[in-house]
């Protein structure tokens, strides 16, 4: 069924609520002018209720014809935590997009995307892109256990080959995506491009092991975003030596000019804060989702 974009009724009511691991959690919500425009690489900024703190997350999937969007969230502070304890039928009080630029998709030949995380759901629809352009896709995944492995098969059905790592060996081979991407080099693979989405060291040490092979690598960025629309500068990154706003330059960088380490710390500023936050809103909630 077509629906109205621009009808109010129902905006941003969760219609489907997956859990995909104990702290992961897959919403497709009704947002009509988002789904109309949404294109791969775009984000949208969550609140979970008025005066809420507003939470980036990334344009899994979308759909302009239920005018529904997806998300994937992981419960990692308060906010997250909160949100993942919505059930079908709730509704987040607002969603802002699409943010950010889009990915530019092109016919490279072939693109390695390497997700770790939650940043597989993240790469995902990129990848997607990349296969629809004619490319040929392959996909490195991390996570540190099995049961973080997220959309394994949803990635299969886009990737020439998937390899799998995992910290302790419980799914795949035991290692680092790092590895992976090693041995793809020693066997001759011909890698024209790589996009990378996860957390940040993983993403540095993607970015230093791609270099001497000249690979262009591509990299999201993740710093703390308030405003989204390039107002703020909370979400200042260095790339090639100068400032720019992930919100809107961003966020996939170039990755061989990204100053990981500034992003690292600028990530860590609030750390404290947040751990007093979600230590309080557990207490408050006994809400065990998260804290494992
Ligand atoms: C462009 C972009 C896309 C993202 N996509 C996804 C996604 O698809 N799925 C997902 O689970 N997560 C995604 N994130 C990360 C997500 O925004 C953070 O996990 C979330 O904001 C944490 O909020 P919290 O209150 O639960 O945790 P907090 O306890 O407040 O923070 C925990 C950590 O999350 C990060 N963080 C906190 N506040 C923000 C903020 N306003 N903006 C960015 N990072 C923040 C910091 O590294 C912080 O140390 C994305 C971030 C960015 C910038
Ligand atoms: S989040 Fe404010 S400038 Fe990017």
């Amino acid at each position: 069924m077509k629906h109205d974009i621009y009808s109010a009724e129902g905006l941003y009511k969760i219609v489907e609520k997956v859990e995909l691991s104990p702290t992961v959690s897959k919403h497709v919500i009704y947002a009509p002018l988002i789904a109309a425009k949404a294109k791969a690489g775009h984000f949208v900024i969550l609140r979970a209720h008025e005066g809420g703190e507003r939470i980036p997350v990334t344009l899994v999937d979308w759909n302009p014809e239920t005018g529904t969007v997806t998300v994937i969230i992981q419960a990692i502070g308060k906010s997250t935590t909160q949100m993942n304890a919505f059930k079908q039928g709730d509704s987040f009080s607002d969603v802002a997009g699409p943010l950010g630029t889009p990915v530019e998709i092109k016919k490279y030949g072939t693109v390695a995307g390497v997700g770790g995380g939650v940043g597989i759901a993240e790469l995902y629809p990129i990848a997607k892109a990349f296969k629809e352009a004619g490319n040929k896709v392959i996909s490195i995944l991390g996570a540190r256990t099995k049961e973080l492995l997220i959309l394994e098969r949803e990635m299969e059905s886009i990737s020439e080959k998937v390899l799998v790592t995992t910290d302790d060996g419980s799914a795949g081979r035991k290692g680092l995506v790092t590895d992976a991407m090693k041995e793809l080099y020693a066997a001759g693979e011909k890698i024209d491009a790589i996009f990378t989405i996860g957390p940040i060291p993983m993403m540095k040490f993607v970015a230093l092991t791609s270099l001497p092979h000249k690979t262009p690598t591509f990299a999201s960025l993740n710093p703390v975003m308030l405003d989204g629309t390039g107002m703020c500068g909370g979400c200042r990154v260095e790339v090639g030596g100068k400032a720019r706003f992930a919100c809107v330059d961003g966020p996939m960088f170039d990755a061989h000019q990204t100053n990981f380490d500034q992003l690292m710390k600028r990530t860590a500023a609030y750390r404290e804060h947040e751990k007093l936050s979600l230590d309080r809103y557990a207490r408050d909630h006994e809400c065990r989702i998260g804290l494992h």
